[in-house]
């Protein structure tokens, strides 16, 4: 399987949490969807486009079953912000509402349309390396519309129980927002089984690609209260003269306004078959089982360890000086990892199925000269 990888013959590459490698087979799903429009083949008759928008029709169901959904609960966005803008300017706000996240939030829903709406910010403070339920529960009353949290956080892999936060939201009437991008690919998802109402998430790490797509999630009840914030030819409200069909209302795809990115969502396709053949609870098992093993190798060396022990997550990070140059210095050796002066000088270490232990003893040899 490593020999899907050309990147690891190389490398030793610890860091899909900034972004993942992309095997053979993924590549050649980019090269099979260009071929095509290289070669203008399109099928018998039919117009390219209507093969893009059936292909991704058959992704949308892929990715559907892969997080616990239902294929009409499933957008094709740009990014995970973008996923994020849509539905935080979907809701409909009024002054005194509130809207509660984690101080570490990597896209926190600190954006315009909350300002002009007169939105109280609530940002939960950290605590230990992580955030305590107790805390999200002082900071949701009956005025919380929403509260948004990254399963799992991109600085020391963090991960919230989505249930709890779901269970802990619902019970004020306020929806709850996932940025899955940090998780999905290398955790098992069952977004219907949490109870989230809304997640955005980005294929371009633990996916294993590809970049300028991502997908977001609107559980089925959420899709009629929750208004288009852009409007464009695959989404047109305009009912005059030339409209184009209009979108379906009740299904996630009206949030979908323009020309998609077919070529990326065809490979998005082939990860997640790929993802798949291996089986998601093996990927899941070997992520924690190596990050495990990580957890305690920088434990033997007394390293400040940044992540609660215990956390299932792919990340790891510690406490280190001189992070960035260190890492910098560590790419010259042909490593890969994170290091970072925001949040403190740390370095950030993240593990995918594709790794072994030998890639982990390496890079904790190198740490030990
Ligand atoms: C938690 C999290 N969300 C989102 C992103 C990326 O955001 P976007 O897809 O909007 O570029 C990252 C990138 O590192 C991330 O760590």
């Amino acid at each position: 399987m490593r020999s899907d990888f050309p990147a690891l013959k190389e490398w030793t590459y610890l860091d899909t949490s900034f972004v993942g490698l992309i095997p053979n087979q993924v590549k050649e799903g980019y090269d099979e969807w260009l071929r095509q429009w290289h070669h203008f083949s399109p099928e018998e008759g039919r117009p390219l486009l209507s093969t893009w928008l059936e292909d991704a029709n058959r992704v949308r169901e892929i990715i559907a079953d892969f997080v616990g959904a239902k294929g009409n609960e499933i957008a094709f966005t740009m990014c995970t912000g973008s996923g994020l803008n849509i539905v935080v300017n979907g809701l409909d706000w009024e002054k005194g509402d509130s809207a509660v996240f984690p101080e570490w939030e990597h896209n926190p829903l600190d954006t315009h349309t909350i300002r002009r709406c007169g939105v109280e910010l609530r940002a939960v403070p950290a605590r230990g390396g992580g955030f305590d339920p107790a805390d999200l529960e002082k900071a949701v009353d009956d005025r919380t519309r929403l509260v948004q949290v990254s399963e799992v956080s991109y600085i020391n892999g963090f991960r919230f129980d989505l249930k709890e936060v779901s269970e802990i939201a619902h019970e004020h009437g306020a929806k709850v927002l996932v940025d899955a991008t940090q998780s999905v690919g290398a955790l098992m998802a069952d977004y219907r089984r949490d109870g989230v109402d809304f997640v955005s998430a980005a294929p371009y790490k633990y996916l294993m690609g590809p970049a300028g797509l991502a997908f977001l999630y609107v559980e089925e009840g959420n899709i009629p209260g929750l208004v288009p914030d852009r409007i464009g030819w695959k989404n047109q409200i305009w009912e005059g003269a030339r409209a184009e069909e209009p979108a379906p209302p009740d299904t996630a795809e009206k949030f979908e306004y323009g020309t998609l990115n077919f070529q990326g969502i065809h490979a998005l396709g082939e990860s997640l078959a790929y993802l798949n053949s291996v089986g998601m609870d093996a990927v899941e098992r070997r992520v924690l089982s190596l990050s495990s093993h990580l957890h305690e190798r920088l434990e033997v060396l007394s390293k400040d360890i940044l992540t609660p022990e215990g956390t299932e997550s792919p990340i790891v990070s510690f406490a280190q000086d001189g992070a960035v140059k260190l890492a910098r210095g560590l790419m010259s050796e042909k490593i890969k990892v994170t290091g970072r002066e925001a949040h403190g000088s740390h370095m950030r270490v993240s593990v995918h199925f594709y790794n072994n232990e030998e890639d982990i003893d390496r890079f904790i040899q190198k740490m030990e000269e």
